[in-house]
Formats: structure tokens, sequence, C-alpha cells
């Protein structure tokens, strides 16, 4: 903690601050009925833990639980900083925009997005309390990391409040083609919310594409090599929101040269993949408890020659149905039998109070009922479905356990599961089916890579991921696994914040 005592505001504060929805940690209850706190599993956590604790770091998030208000704490050496949520803001900010509109929207539309002016007004809203707790503690000249879509107007509300501190902001999900994005009716509101960071981030070159080209069309910004020249004040009247500066009906983009030095700052877009905690992956893998329990799996399972494995938050994103039409349809033709295959899908409950999340688990349900009740026998069954969330020395074990890993995503910002399941496979056996339309495949090129709209070419990559031959299967794998072990999360952190000191 640093004295910051130029500011009297600001009297105490942390260098290094995270901002994001959800704070680190998750609370547990003992056996006794009593409450705590655990450190939550995902990769952003493990990679910004390490920078938390020996830079006196703070983080920013909410709790998860409605009209619940904490005081700060300490946990594992982070210092926390609880964001209250009421319960309406969880169902209008949370729920509402983020996961009924911004979700479906930043992923291709698969489901409808809805726009309602009230759910956009609690996102304001709750975004402007995020930006003055991040305020609060962030010392002077700090550096302030803003985590994702719930959070996009964040860095512009910061630095109004605190122009003196050093912002980022990471997009963990797609950012869709500007024809898309258009449909926002507050889509100037977030474009001029997302620039109000130093350097903004991105899964995949496209998405950082996709964003410079809205902010030119709809901002008419003039943007050269990643870098955006936001004006220091909006010469023409700002576009209404609804104006459309829009390519399709041949409107020019406004601002064409570069501007007069003083009259902009720049904003830096540009892609820094995510990746995994690689060497957790690889020691867990190594584990004999593990290795034993990967045994005992398929065991369980009747010792099918092939598992098929997908293991996916229960999200409309992530392909499941096509998946299982996929083997459905691979089972009636026979190409595929049961008792010598088995599909392990691992579907964690997420976003239950979303109602498409609500649907969407009713039809999956239905589907595998459907087809273990036509294709099951006595002794094996067709799929394995479990609507659980898994410590991640089980999920090692799944990995472990299973010959082809499937990640059908109609479009996913990442895909870490494709990465983890690499990871764990040390021997060099195992493929990976991935669709195109994951962050992943830009980096896991060797994976049998299939467009999951097209069922038969996702049948005929499964087909192939039961019949390649192991040289050809070892040389794919030791090429993916040089890219996961090579590109860490921790890496992607240290490279993030590298660029984001030097501007
Ligand atoms: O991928 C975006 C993301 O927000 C992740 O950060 C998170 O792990 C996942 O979606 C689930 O999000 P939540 O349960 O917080 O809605």
């Amino acid at each position: 903690m640093t004295e910051t005592a130029e500011q009297g505001e600001y009297q105490t504060g942390y260098e290094f601050v995270v901002v994001a929805n959800r704070l680190a940690v998750n609370r547990t209850t003992n056996h006794d009925g009593s409450t705590g706190w655990q450190r939550s599993p995902g990769g952003l956590v493990t990679a910004l833990a390490p920078i938390m604790t020996s830079s006196e770091g703070a983080w920013v998030g909410w709790h998860g639980a409605a009209d619940e208000t904490l005081d700060p704490f300490d946990h594992e050496g982070m210092h926390l900083h609880p964001v209250p949520l009421s319960e309406q803001e969880v169902e209008y900010y949370y729920e509402g925009f983020s996961n009924g509109t911004l979700w479906p929207l930043y992923h291709d539309v698969i489901a409808r997005p809805l726009f309602h002016r009230h759910w956009w007004d609690a996102y304001r809203r709750v975004n402007q309390r995020f930006a003055e707790a991040a305020a609060k503690v962030a010392a002077v000249g700090a550096t302030v990391w803003v985590q994702d879509y719930q959070l996009q107007l964040v860095p512009q509300m910061l630095r109004d409040i605190r122009p003196d501190v050093k912002i980022g902001f990471f997009n963990h999900i797609p950012f869709p083609p500007p024809g898309l994005f258009a449909q926002l009716p507050w889509r100037h509101s977030v474009m001029r919310g997302l620039l109000g960071a130093d350097l903004i981030g991105f899964q995949r070159e496209s998405d950082a594409r996709n964003f410079q080209r809205a902010v030119r069309y709809r901002l008419g910004y003039y943007i050269k090599s990643d870098q955006v020249f936001v004006p220091l004040e909006e010469k023409t009247p700002a576009p209404l929101e609804g104006f459309t500066a829009d390519p399709a009906r041949g409107t020019a983009p406004r601002q064409l040269s570069t501007p007069e030095e003083g009259t902009f700052r720049r904003s830096e877009a540009k892609a820094f993949p995510i990746s995994i905690d690689t060497e957790r992956i690889v020691k867990l893998s190594n584990d004999p408890k593990i290795i034993a329990r990967a045994a005992q799996i398929r065991a369980e399972l009747g010792n099918p020659e092939h598992i098929f494995l997908g293991v996916d938050r229960l999200d409309y994103t992530k392909g499941i149905r096509h998946r299982m039409k996929a083997y459905e349809e691979l089972l009636q033709e026979g190409k595929l039998q049961v008792g010598t295959h088995t599909l392990v899908q691992i579907a964690s409950p997420s976003r239950e109070g979303v109602e498409s999340y609500q649907r969407l688990r009713d039809e999956i349900e239905l589907t595998v009922g459907r087809i273990n009740g036509e294709f099951d026998t006595m002794g094996h069954t067709a799929i394995r479905y479990l609507h659980h969330s898994y410590p991640i020395e089980e999920m090692v074990a799944l990995y472990l356990a299973a010959d082809v890993m499937l990640v059908t995503a109609l479009r996913d910002g990442m895909n870490l599961v494709a990465k983890e399941y690499v990871a764990a496979r040390k021997a060099g056996s195992g493929v990976l089916v991935l669709s195109e339309f994951t962050g992943a495949a830009d980096q896991l090129r060797q994976a049998l890579l299939i467009n999951p709209h097209d069922i038969d070419e996702l049948k005929a990559a499964m087909v192939q991921a039961t019949h390649l031959d192991r040289e050809n299967e070892r040389k794919r794998m030791r090429s993916l696994r040089r890219q996961v072990v090579s590109h860490n999360v921790q890496r992607w952190a240290k490279d993030f914040l590298h660029r984001l000191d030097q501007l």
C-alpha cells in the first residue's frame, strides 16, 4: 500500500487494482454450517493472484450474493473489495443486460439479444459503482485492469474520476462484427466506455479488428497500427445513438487524416489470446492418484474403446445440441456402437436465472433422455450426462480418460477446456476436435478443425478421431502441446501488463 499524500482524497491506495464482475473468491459452507472463502479456480485468478500478492494489489468485484454489503477483507494475501448488488441489479445488470443483451449479441446472435432500457440503466449505474470503488482504492498513478463485457463502461468512468491512473481492459468474449454490434442501441456509449482504457485487449485479431472497424465507422475516429486517436474534445457534434455512418450506406468515416498533436489521446486495441495455468494441469496429470482415478473412470464406463468427452458450461454458445445430433446419427448409422464408444458430457450449471438457459437445459436433457432411451444397453450407456461442476483434479482425470475431446462451440472467445485437454495429454495420445469458431482455433491448428454447423463434417471428424493412426495422433498432439506449454496464462498477463506499462 502506498501513501499518496499528493491527493488528499486517496490517502492510501494500491499500485495494482483488478476490477472484475466477480471477486477472486467463492463463498464456501463448512460442515458446521459456518461459511468461509475459497480462491476461485479460474485461470484469471490463478494468473493474477501472484501479481496481486507481490505487488500489494486489490481486487474489486461482486461477491455473488444479492442485497448484502460486505467490508473489504483479505484472503491468501489478496485484498478484496466487494461491490454490493441489489436483487434487482442482479436481475437487470447481470442476468439482463450482461447475459440477456451483450452475451448473445457478442456471440453472433445465436440467441436473440433483448434490448431493454431499464436493463441498460442498471448496467450504467452498476458500472459507475465499480468505477467509483476502483477509484477509491487505487494509488496515484496506479495500474487498474478492468475485466470483461459486464464492465465496458468502467474505463471511461474511471478516467473521469481518476485521470492519473493507467487503465487496461480485457474482453474475455468475442467482439462482434460491426454489422451485428450496430444493433446495440447504446453502441456509442459502449465504445466510448471502452476507449477510456489505454490498452484494450481482445482474444483474437479478428475481435480487435471488429472493434477498430466499429470505432472507425461509428465514431469516425482515426486509427493507425492498433492505435485509436481519441479526440480530447469532439469537434463535430458526437453522433446521436442511432446515427449510422455505415459503410454499407456509403457514408464515409469522418476523420481520415492524423489529427493534430495535443487534440487526442491514444488507446490501443490489440489481441492478447488468453491461456491456462499449463504447469498446474501438467503437474496434476502426473499425479498417481489422478492417473488411477482416470483408469477408474474408464472402468466405471465399462472400458469402452473410445471415450468422447464434452466439458462445457451449460450455454447455448457451446454447440452441445450439434454434438449430440452428430453422435446420435453416428449411432443410428452404426458407425459408432454403444459399448465400444461412449460420450461423457459434463454440463456445469450456469446463469440459471436467465430464461434462454432454462430452455436450453430442458432441450439438452430431453435429447439425452431420448438418445439413452433408444441406444443404452443393460451394461452400457450412450451418453453419461452430468449436470455438475467438478474440481480441477476430477477434470484432469476426465481429460486423461478421454480419447477424443469434443469442442463444438458455435462461437467462443477462447475455450480454455481445449487448452486444458491438450496440457493434460502428456503421453501424446488423444485427439482434439475443435470448432473453428473458438479463439483457441487460431492457435491450436493441429486439432481436427470443424464447422459445428456442418453436422456431416462433425460426424466425419468424430469417426476420423477414432481411426487416426498413432503416429499422426502423436504428431498433432505434440504440436498442440508445444503451443500450450509455451503460452500459459502467466505469460498472457505479463504480456498485457508489460504493454500497458509501455504506453
Ligand atoms: O467467459 C466469460 C465469463 O464471464 C467468464 O469470465 C466466466 O468464467 C464465465 O463467463 C461464467 O460467467 P458467470 O457465471 O460469471 O456469468
